[in-house]
């Protein structure tokens, strides 16, 4: 079953929001490759999606220095133990193990919950910076609207080509 976006899963933060779908739709292309049985593409797909969810972690984490997030240090530990969980995947891999069923799952409990709960969280602590107005005295000043030459377009360029 391909995962469909929630709204629990939103952030509310634009660019963040954007990126977590790509992630979302990068696990339900690995659920297709497997399906296909096509071991070539679900290499590949697993690929392309542990290089993503890198950058995507790697922005998130220099938004967060950005914003004063007061829980960035521990935010990076989950970030870095769910990259050595999929590092011991991708070494069974190599070794020739089926390994994708396995991490398709690991990796709709594990990303889902993430972004639902911990990712959540830092939500506000990057729109006080973003917008540092109080809601109630400009409650339509959208993150969205934060000017294209903003820190969130400098970063963007640092993590994604
Ligand atoms: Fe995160």
């Amino acid at each position: 079953m391909p995962i469909i976006w929630e709204s629990r899963l939103d952030t509310g933060i634009e660019v963040i929001d954007a990126q977590h779908r790509r992630i979302v739709d990068y696990i339900n292309d690995l659920e297709q490759a497997k399906a296909k049985h096509d071991k070539h593409l679900v290499t590949d797909v697993i690929e392309q999606l542990v290089d993503y969810t890198q950058s995507h972690f790697g922005f998130e984490e220099a938004m967060l220095e950005e914003a004063g997030y007061k829980f960035l240090k521990p935010h990076k530990k989950v970030h870095e133990l769910f990259i050595k969980r999929v590092t011991e995947f991708t070494v069974r891999a190599a070794k020739g193990e089926e390994i994708a069923d396995e991490l398709h799952s690991m990796l709709c409990k594990w990303l889902l919950n993430h972004i639902a709960n911990e990712d959540r969280d830092y939500a506000q602590a990057v729109k006080d910076m973003v917008a540092p107005v109080p809601a109630a005295a400009a409650p339509a000043l959208a993150i969205e609207k934060v000017p294209s030459g903003g820190f969130i377009s400098g970063l963007l360029g640092r993590f994604f080509r």
